[in-house]
Order: C-alpha cells, then sequence, then structure tokens
C-alpha cells in the first residue's frame, strides 16, 4: 500500500519497514556494544512504541530486562496546560542503568517529562532510544544517543504512530499528503 487514507488525511509511505529495521537493527547493536555488562532496564513508553520496543529487543543480545509505562494526559492547572503523568513503574530503578524507549521526540518535552520523573528515582544512569526524532522541531536540549532516524517536520504514521488512534498497524511509516 503506498498511500492510506485516515479520516480526512491522506498518506504516503515515506519509510518501508525494510529500511526501519536496517536502522533499528544499527541501534540494537550500539546498546549491545555500549551497556553489556550494565544489566539495563528497558522502559518502553506506550502506545506509540510498541512496534519500535520488539523488534529493538529481539536484536538486543546482552542480559536486560523490560517494562512498559504510560503517560496519562490531564488538564492541570500549571501555565503549560496539560501535565503528563507517568504511571506503570512497579520497579525499583536505584542504580539501574536505564534505556527509555520512545516513538518518537518532536519538542522533546515529553522525553524531558519522562527525564525529571525517572531521575527523581535513583537510577546510575538514563539513556534514550528514539525510533524517531525531529531535529528542527525541538525545544529543549536532550542527548538522544540511540536514535534511529532524523526525520523533517511532517506528521506521520505507522509502525506504532498514530493519527487520532489509528494508523499504529501499519508495518511502514507514512507522511501526511498535502
Ligand atoms: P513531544 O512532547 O512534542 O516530543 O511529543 C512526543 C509525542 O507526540 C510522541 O510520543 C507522539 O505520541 C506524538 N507525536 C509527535 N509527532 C508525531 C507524529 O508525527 N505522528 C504521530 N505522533 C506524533
Amino acid at each position: 500500500m503506498d498511500t492510506i487514507q485516515i479520516k480526512d488525511k491522506k498518506f504516503a509511505v515515506s519509510i518501508t519497514e525494510q529500511e526501519i529495521l536496517r536502522e533499528v537493527t544499527r541501534v540494537a547493536n550500539e546498546i549491545n556494544r555500549d551497556l553489556a555488562g550494565k544489566n539495563p532496564l528497558f522502559l518502553s513508553v506506550l502506545n506509540g512504541s510498541f512496534m519500535f520496543t520488539a523488534d529493538l529487543m529481539k536484536r538486543i543480545t546482552i542480559p536486560c530486562e523490560i517494562s512498559f509505562v504510560k503517560l496519562a494526559s490531564y488538564q492541570g492547572v500549571s501555565s503549560t496546560g496539560v501535565i503528563k503523568e507517568v504511571i506503570g513503574i512497579n520497579e525499583d530503578l536505584t542504580d539501574r542503568t536505564i534505556v527509555i524507549v520512545e516513538d518518537i521526540v518532536d519538542t522533546g518535552l515529553t522525553m524531558q517529562r519522562l527525564l525529571e520523573n525517572i531521575g527523581t528515582r535513583n537510577p546510575k544512569e538514563i539513556h534514550i532510544a528514539s525510533l524517531l526524532v525531529k531535529p528542527d522541531k525541538l525545544k529543549v536540549a536532550l542527548n538522544i544517543e540511540y536514535a534511529a532516524m532524523n526525520i523533517p517536520n511532517d506528521f506521520i504514521v505507522g509502525y506504532g504512530l498514530d493519527y487520532d488512534g489509528f494508523g499504529r498497524n501499519y508495518p511502514d511509516i507514512y507522511t501526511v499528503v498535502e
């Protein structure tokens, strides 16, 4: 399928599954090399990163653990409006090497919030693995050590990412067509 329609928007394939898996394999190899002996705990951020997490973890060959977290958004009373609360961390993160596994870093505000939250739980170190990064939209300084791919500012779906809840199921990544 080269193009798909989701609600009012049309999308065209921009990154094929084959290209995605090539970069996911590269990132996995880097993590295997860098974090050997550290027994990392991977924290996968649902829902968007479920496909990336599965493909990444199949390629991680060092001893490790994996757990899943979710961000609950609600309208807060802060000046920024929407507050994202991290839910689902039941493990003791003290002195652990953590790898946050995200689908996409856009402005970086979500990742910043996660880093703050996880940072209060006394981990030894925190690393970031993101399938996609939109470098031109980053609003905060982040050290994204393991980025599979950089993409332009366009809205995308597929491979776990959604438009209004739909589109997560496609194995390729699609970009919105204006
Ligand atoms: P940030 O806080 O601006 O970095 O936004 C990160 C979150 O926004 C991601 O975890 C996604 O859920 C969502 N997001 C950002 N860009 C896209 C996109 O192009 N397609 C689908 N979701 C996106």
